[in-house]
């Protein structure tokens, strides 16, 4: 019996025999050419019609048999099954998306990180590699010579008095926020932040069933006169409200703890770009203030790269203790490579030496941008971190202008998107530490151009 089919085999790279085999008979029964109970011909006489071994017969028999295209028994012959397998799911076709690299990103957030590896970085990861991880569980607070470093860093960078105790290494600020939230916080919780704030610290929260109670910012960051007295925690921004940029005066820092202590509450520092501060003098941490009331988040996301997930929770031994009790039945704290090297990495001044460099990088290029877009509404935020924002002028619907930017090959995020129920004025937020700085020249012409228009 032949095959009725006609079958071409290619021996041109496409690839194995008895694959392209089934895939024929496949397509033939998908579509209807072979029909159930329609009886095969034999492995023997397949593989003499086609002129390959037997094997590449057998091998695409045994492969449609698995799957149910066909049935029967050695002996008895071969035929299509009555019952049709099952279909692979059919994905939904994605819209076309513009080619990431046509599009100049300054949206916020991200570090630069040149093309090539440094001396530093290089140095760190082979110090891992001559290294062998611990024969069992590492510490799930993180590793204690890490930890013992970590202290030494929050205490000489942000003057936080602690030691490896109050250490917790993370995976990154959400990570360390989710984690204190899963074990310190209960359904029903108000926790009050920033508005407008950091998205994610709003849905980490509603992942957590709690309550979020939305708090104006103006220039100098949150308004702490707003606060109720029913709060469980506050998340908030200090060293440089996201996205306005404010800096939290001291008195406000102080009024801050003082009504901390009064009422319980705990307060969420996050201070993921302070390590970036141009021409200011530095302002206490609110941990250093009190770690009893606080619990601070350091992050590597904005001195090295996102991708590494990797940072830092400085809070009370009790606490720290209690979110470590949690992680050693979760398993989920970050892995010996990556806290090994950035140990190395603090140890021999690595990261120190990264952040002097970028901020004198990103010092030039917040001074470019803040000149070539001053014409177009007021600039904020702009003594700190990695971005500023463009307060425009009310008239103006700032998605709109993101979209044109798009349009023009440059992406933005419009204030807009930052803000819940607290109105306010529309603006752009402006991220210059990520391109090259002959991108962001590019960039800013480009997006000058569209405010002008
Ligand atoms: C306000 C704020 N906090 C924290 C982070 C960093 O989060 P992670 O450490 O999880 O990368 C970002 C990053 O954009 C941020 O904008």
């Amino acid at each position: 019996m032949d095959s009725s089919l006609p079958l071409i085999l290619s021996r041109d790279g496409a690839g194995p025999l008895h694959l392209q085999l089934a895939e024929q008979f496949r397509a033939a029964i998908r579509d209807g050419r072979l029909q159930a109970g329609h009886r095969l011909p034999s492995t023997r006489d397949l593989a003499k019609e086609l002129s390959v071994s037997r094997t590449v017969a057998q091998a695409a028999y045994d492969q449609l048999h698995a799957e149910g295209w066909i049935a029967g028994k050695t002996g008895s012959g071969t035929y299509v099954a009555d019952v049709v397998p099952l279909q692979p799911a059919q994905r939904a076709a994605r819209p076309p998306q513009p080619e990431a690299e046509e599009l100049l990103s300054l949206r916020p957030g991200i570090p630069y990180i040149g093309a090539e590896a440094d001396p530093g970085w290089r140095r760190a990861w082979r110090e891992v590699s001559t290294q062998v991880p611990a024969r069992g569980y590492d510490h799930p607070a993180g590793l204690p010579a890490l930890r013992a470093a970590l202290a030494e860093h929050v205490g000489r960078v942000r003057g936080i008095a602690c030691g490896p105790e109050n250490l917790l290494v993370t995976n990154g600020t959400t990570h360390g926020l989710r984690l204190l939230l899963a074990v310190t916080r209960a359904a029903g919780d108000r926790i009050a932040i920033e508005d407008p704030g950091y998205l994610n610290a709003v849905t980490a929260a509603h992942d957590h069933g709690l309550q979020v109670v939305d708090i104006p910012v103006d220039e100098d960051g949150l308004w702490v006169d707003d606060l109720g007295p029913d709060l469980a925690a506050v998340y908030v921004t200090p060293s440089h409200q996201y996205p306005l940029g404010g800096r939290l005066p001291v008195a406000r820092r102080n009024e801050l703890i003082r009504w901390a202590r009064r009422t319980g509450a705990t307060l969420i520092e996050d201070d993921y770009d302070s390590e970036f501060r141009y021409d200011v003098a530095p302002l206490p941490a609110l941990a250093q203030l009190d770690l009893d009331r606080v619990v601070h988040l350091g992050t590597l996301s904005k001195m090295l790269s996102p991708s590494l997930r990797l940072g830092w929770l400085v809070a009370s031994p009790s606490v720290v203790d209690r979110l470590a009790d949690h992680r050693a039945a979760s398993g989920d704290w970050p892995g010996w490579p990556m806290q090994t090297a950035l140990l190395a990495m603090l140890r021999d001044g690595y990261l120190d030496q990264v952040v002097r460099r970028s901020r004198r990088l990103y010092a030039e290029r917040r001074n470019h941008a803040c000149s070539v877009l001053t014409p177009y509404g007021q600039i904020v935020g702009q003594d700190a971190g990695l971005h500023i924002t463009l307060v425009l002028p009310d008239s103006f619907d700032d998605r709109a202008v993101a979209a044109k930017a798009r349009a023009a090959g440059v992406v933005v995020a419009p204030l807009s998107e930052y803000r819940r129920s607290i109105p306010g004025p529309p603006g752009l937020v402006i991220g210059y530490a990520t391109p090259s700085t002959e991108d962001l020249n590019r960039a800013l012409q480009i997006l000058s151009g569209v405010l002008e228009s």
